[in-house]
């Protein structure tokens, strides 16, 4: 089977390399198959309001490089659930699918891409059920999801966290300071873990470990009177104490999102520690600037190859799937077995072990 007209779509929060792979996907349709590409803008509200741009190769020749999403993302916008607020200021939540499948027939698709991560590709699976030709495209920075090794913007995003614990170590250090780098990861403590042992965090907090507030200071306490009254503490937004909850800035119900904003751990641990220890004890939380800006090269890579297959994927007519990376290749896998899953980190994975073995606290031992 071949392409005549593909749609493309970016769902939920952005991150570096949506632009790497709405360009992949528009060269491969257009010089593999000849296909007429369209943009859907706003993710799947576009679907809604039928709000479309053309994609072609002049339009996205400057683009691989660029932060964002050129067709724009919102994570809001679920048709089966559409979330508005009405007169009375209250929610109400109404069932746009129908409607969202009107506008992909009368633009004539043959396929409908989706980029997104496990909240977008779950609508994206519904909507492989309701009969949409869907081929998924795993986004996040967070690396939480299922069935491939990563997502593309994860390497970005902890590239970004890394280069600020590089700057906070030496800023830290010179003042005798315990500094504390708050990052994002709502479920999974990737980003965390990852960017902490890169950037020589002495403490790593994430959300897969509740953490006890008297290990954390055991560490702070042996580096003191080891010579080194600074300290660097990785720990992300999801992290919570053993007992405790995460710390939200918002309650679910006055975002449009219908997800909790997280965020505020970083001070609420900085008190903790303030209390308990005579020192300094700073916090900088990084916030959307691991979301922002040029993707690295991995993820430049990664966004082509992935969006690359999904058109090919989409020319042999395999509807319902995903393209991951099970390094060293490029695979397919059903979207049936990812949605609504969250891949964390193991707690017993080789990633924190190795952690441990060279004395980074993770918030669960006193060491
Ligand atoms: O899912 C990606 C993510 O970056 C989470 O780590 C974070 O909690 C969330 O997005 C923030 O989303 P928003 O921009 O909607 O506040």
């Amino acid at each position: 089977m071949g392409l005549k007209r593909v749609g493309i779509l970016t769902g939920g929060g952005d991150c570096s390399g949506l632009n790497a792979v709405i360009r992949a996907i528009t060269r491969a349709a257009v010089i593999q198959y000849g296909a007429k590409v369209i943009g859907i803008e706003g993710g799947f509200e576009g679907l809604i309001s039928g709000h479309t741009q053309d994609l072609t190769v002049s339009r996205t020749k400057d683009i691989l490089t660029l932060g964002g999403t050129i067709l724009g993302t919102t994570n809001k916008g679920n048709p089966f659930e559409y979330r508005e607020i009405d007169g009375d200021g209250r929610i109400k939540t109404t069932d746009y699918s129908d409607k969202a499948v009107e506008t992909f027939k009368r633009l004539k698709l043959d396929c409908l891409f989706v980029v997104g991560g496990e909240g977008t590709l779950e609508i994206g699976y519904k909507f492989f059920k309701k009969g949409v030709p869907v081929v998924g495209i795993p986004k996040t920075i967070d690396n939480d999801l299922e069935k491939t090794d990563y997502t593309f913007g994860f390497q970005t995003a902890v590239q970004v966290a890394c280069d600020a614990m590089d700057r906070l170590q030496t800023t830290g250090k010179s003042h005798d300071r315990v500094m504390i780098l708050e990052v994002m990861g709502r479920n999974a403590g990737w980003i965390a873990i990852e960017a902490g042992i890169a950037g020589g965090a002495h403490i790593i907090l994430i959300p897969e470990i509740e953490y006890k507030i008297e290990n954390v200071i055991k560490k702070i306490q042996l580096r003191k009177k080891g010579g080194s009254p600074f300290s660097i503490i990785m720990i992300a937004e999801g992290a919570k104490e053993k007992g405790g909850d995460t710390i939200r800035t918002e309650e679910a119900t006055t975002r449009l999102q219908g997800v909790e904003k997280l965020g505020g751990i970083g001070f609420y641990l900085a008190k903790q520690i303030e209390e308990k220890i005579d020192l300094e004890v700073r916090t900088t939380v990084l916030g959307h600037i691991q979301r922002g800006g040029s993707p690295n090269s991995f993820d430049r890579v990664l966004g082509t190859r992935l969006g690359s297959f999904a058109v090919d994927a989409a020319a042999k007519g395999k509807f319902g799937t995903m393209v991951a990376l099970k390094t060293p290749d490029v695979v397919l896998v059903d979207l049936k077995d990812l949605a609504g899953k969250v891949r964390t980190v193991s707690v017993d994975s080789q990633l924190i072990a190795c952690a441990e073995s060279i004395g980074i606290n993770m918030g669960r031992k006193a060491m």
